[in-house]
Parts: structure tokens; C-alpha cells; sequence
């Protein structure tokens, strides 16, 4: 197995006033390609800034990221947008979904943003939210969702182009300790098919059921405990 997300002594600062604040101090890490993996460690330890270097969505200060064999240093907002879009989905936990769009445009949205005609659209984002069982919510916005159901229109949006990483920050943590295993059930479906997922939690219990738990504090990353 190769690594499909690899980070080589990456730090990120940000300097607030006079204030400097190592949010990720030279993490070296591989993750391998169809794992399962629980990102670990206390409040301000970092885990959301690993998890937006992680997913493009920002760039580190120091060091090398390389996603699925590609180097994101050299690239350029509009490149990392790319790249993201066809490799990487996102799921936060507030779900950050669009009030005003029904579960099926909102989980259409990055195949909007792909070019993707409309007709294809719709299809594949109603293949997605039936895939998290979602069948009879199409119509439904947000504000006419339950918690769980939302995450699940988040993931379906996620996942609608395919993408080989899954990455989740804090999925649960806004969700009933059930409706977040029913979350975690869909995410190991998704680990068997193939996805490759990456989540922050501080659950231990549903960090025990990924194959690898990583650890960590002040924005290093600690020994795996798993
Ligand atoms: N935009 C920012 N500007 C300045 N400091 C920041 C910024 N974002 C995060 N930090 C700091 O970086 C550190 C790591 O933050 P991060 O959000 O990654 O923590 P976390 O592990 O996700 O915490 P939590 O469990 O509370 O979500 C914290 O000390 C935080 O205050
Ligand atoms: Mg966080």
C-alpha cells in the first residue's frame, strides 16, 4: 500500500500582534491509501489545522504535502481548488450546509462548481443522498432536517464526485451519541468501498473502531495508539 496523503516536516504559524502561535510544529506523516484513520488530541492541539493542510483548504508555513502522489507547494489557489475538487471531500461539524438550497442542490454544489450540467447534477446528487438514505428528504432544506440527517447531506456532498479521500472534522461532535454512530456506520460502509477517510474526534470509543488512532498535542503528532 501506498501513502496517498504524505506530509513532510510541515508546520503552520500565525502570528497574532506580537504573539506567535505554532498550530502545527514539523509533522511528518503518512497516510495510507483505503484507510481508516482517527485524528486525536485535545482542544487547540491543532487537529483542525492538520485537517484544512490536509484538504487544501490552506497552506503551510514550512514543508511538503503531496495528495495522491501530486505536491501541492508550487500550486496556486485556483490549481489547490482543482485539486481538491476532484480528490478530496469535507465534512465539518457543523454540516456548513446552504439554508436556502434543498438537500439535493446543496449536495449538487461541487458539481456546480466541476462544470457539471445540470440534468447530471441532480441525478448524481440523488444517487448520493439515497446512498446515505436520504431518499425521501431530496426536497427538504436544511431547517427541515434533523442533525443527523443534515451530516448525512453533508456527506452526500462530500462524496458526489468521487472522491478517493474522505475527510471529516469533528463530524459527530454536534450529533446525539446514537445519531453519531449511525454517521460512523455510513463512514465504515464508505472505508469498505474503497474510500480512503480521515476524521478528528473525542470520542475514544469511535476512534477505536478505525484501524489507526494518531495522537496529538500542542501540534505535534504523537506515537499512533492503535
Ligand atoms: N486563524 C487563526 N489565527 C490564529 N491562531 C489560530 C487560527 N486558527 C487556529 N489558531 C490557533 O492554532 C491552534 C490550533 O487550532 P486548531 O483549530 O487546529 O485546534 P483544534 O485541535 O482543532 O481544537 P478544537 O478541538 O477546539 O477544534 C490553537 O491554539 C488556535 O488558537
Ligand atoms: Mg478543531
Amino acid at each position: 500500500m501506498s501513502a496517498i496523503i504524505e506530509l513532510e516536516g510541515v508546520s503552520r504559524t500565525y502570528v497574532v500582534g506580537d504573539a506567535v502561535v505554532h498550530a502545527l510544529d514539523d509533522v511528518s506523516l503518512g497516510i495510507e491509501e483505503r484507510s481508516f484513520t482517527a485524528i486525536m488530541g485535545p482542544s487547540g492541539s491543532g487537529k483542525s489545522t492538520l485537517m484544512s493542510l490536509i484538504g487544501c483548504l490552506d497552506v503551510p508555513t514550512s514543508g511538503t504535502i503531496r495528495i495522491d502522489g501530486e505536491e501541492t507547494g508550487g500550486m496556486n489557489e485556483e490549481e489547490l481548488a482543482f485539486l481538491r475538487n476532484r480528490k478530496i471531500g469535507f465534512v465539518f461539524q457543523h454540516f456548513s450546509l446552504l439554508p436556502k438550497l434543498n438537500a439535493l442542490d446543496n449536495a449538487a454544489l461541487p458539481l456546480l462548481y466541476a462544470g457539471v450540467p445540470v440534468r447530471e447534477r441532480r441525478e448524481r446528487a440523488e444517487e448520493m443522498l439515497c446512498r446515505v438514505g436520504l431518499k425521501d428528504r431530496l426536497r427538504h432544506r436544511p431547517s427541515e432536517l434533523s442533525g443527523g440527517q443534515k451530516q448525512r447531506v453533508a456527506i452526500a456532498r462530500a462524496l458526489v464526485n468521487n472522491p478517493a479521500i474522505l475527510l471529516a472534522d469533528e463530524p459527530t461532535g454536534a450529533l446525539d451519541s446514537s445519531t453519531g454512530h449511525e454517521v460512523m456506520e455510513l463512514f465504515h460502509a464508505l472505508h469498505e468501498e474503497g474510500h480512503t477517510i480521515v476524521f478528528v474526534t473525542h470520542d475514544r470509543s469511535l476512534a477505536l473502531e478505525c484501524g489507526r488512532i494518531i495522537p496529538i498535542k500542542d501540534g505535534r503528532i504523537g506515537y499512533d495508539a492503535s
